[in-house]
């Protein structure tokens, strides 16, 4: 799945890359507003007071820039960042080493911070309100319990399911941002920066297309721009135009939208074998081979941020424009098709949020 040129997960030889082409600070992050405008003032002030950052949490789906966003954070504070996950920190203790090793003002930034363990957040909850760390002394009826106090620091916490994340947990973040795809624009300046970087020649309508294909995702467009520079080196190709970039994404079969082999399977499957849904995301998952989480995490949001995918109550919906996208014909009738009856059912339950 991760084999994908359109996945938005990171694959391991990505990293030395990602570290090359990864925005330092704020100005250089493209896009994403709303949040710059937050951490600016965020920053400015806690700096103003000579204070550490409050607590904060990213979510979204993968590869739109928490990471980075974390980094960013640390760099414009002028703090040290230590780095780790929700599943690296197996025991109380492997967390509780972490957090005496951190200096005053420091970031400890938690990727998939919703897999933490019981144990570990148990510990995390009152380093993060009192920065203090209750630890246990021997065992049985003399075992007693003593706090250490820990300098201040700051959590930032990823995660691209924030539905998963305990209400404990979430309520000791301060601020809370969910990222968006981007926009073509600012996916578009995000390749031309990262073509600048490599020393690849590319022309605008070049990057524009790149961008158009990339999801509305950073790291989906980084990637696609080093396929196509490969493709345009090895066919001689220089600068590389719009014409050469498309050459080159046919061949990985992306469509013009983005989409690849697995999104376009899973629309059909919705269609032909389910008669457009609705169907339940594990009997999806059965019909595709693919793992639900895998569908869920990687695949819908972007069906759904183009409106070719419904979530309801009782399952996926494929809709008109994901026919129409496909050159399938929609059923001009969908009542006959058993949605009428789905129509009439009596209330559904709220939906969980989708991350
Ligand atoms: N706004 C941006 N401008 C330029 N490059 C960006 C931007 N956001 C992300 N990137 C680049 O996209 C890549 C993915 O970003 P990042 O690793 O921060 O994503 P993530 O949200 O942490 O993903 P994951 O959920 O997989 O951990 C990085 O190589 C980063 O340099
Ligand atoms: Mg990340």
């Amino acid at each position: 799945m991760n084999e994908r040129p359109i996945s938005p997960v990171r694959r391991p030889e990505e990293i030395p890359l990602d570290a090359a082409l990864r925005p330092r600070t704020l100005d250089e992050l493209e896009g994403q507003e709303r949040i710059k405008k937050n951490l600016r003032i965020l920053i400015e002030a806690a700096r103003g007071r000579g204070e550490p950052l409050d607590h904060i949490l990213f979510y979204g789906p993968p590869g739109l820039g928490k990471t980075t966003l974390a980094h960013i954070c640390a760099n414009e504070m002028g703090v040290g960042i230590k780095i780790t996950s929700g599943p690296a920190i197996e025991r109380a203790g492997d967390l509780a080493a972490i957090l005496t090793n951190l200096r005053r003002g420091d970031i400890l930034f938690i990727d998939e911070v919703h897999r933490l363990g019981r144990a570990v957040e148990e510990i995390l909850y009152p380093a993060m309100e009192d920065y203090a760390l209750d630890i246990v002394i021997g065992k049985g009826p003399s075992a007693r319990s003593i706090r250490l106090s820990l300098p201040r620091f700051t959590v930032i916490g990823a995660t691209t399911r924030l539905a998963l994340l305990t209400a404990p947990l979430r309520a000791r973040f301060g601020s809370v941002y969910r990222l968006d795809f981007y926009e073509p624009e600012a996916i578009e300046a995000i390749v031309r920066r990262a073509a600048k970087l490599l020393k690849v020649e590319l022309t605008d309508e070049g990057a524009a297309l790149i961008a158009r294909r990339a999801r509305g995702t950073p790291r989906v467009a980084l990637r696609l721009l080093k396929r196509v520079r490969d493709y345009a080196q090895v066919q001689g190709e220089d600068p590389i135009t719009a014409s050469t970039a498309e050459a080159a994404l046919k061949l990985l079969e992306v469509d013009e939208l983005g989409l690849d082999d697995i999104d376009r399977r899973l629309l059909e499957t919705i269609i032909k074998k389910f008669d457009g849904g609705p169907v339940g995301l594990d009997t999806l998952a059965a019909a595709l081979s693919e793992e639900a989480d895998t569908l869920m995490d990687v695949v819908e949001p972007y069906l759904l941020q183009l409106g070719f995918l419904e979530r309801t109550a009782r399952g996926r919906v494929a809709t008109r424009h994901a026919y129409e996208h496909l050159g399938i014909e929609y059923p001009k009738v969908p009542e006959q098709l058993g949605l009428l009856e789905y129509s009439e059912q009596p209330e559904q339950p709220e939906q969980p949020p989708l991350y």
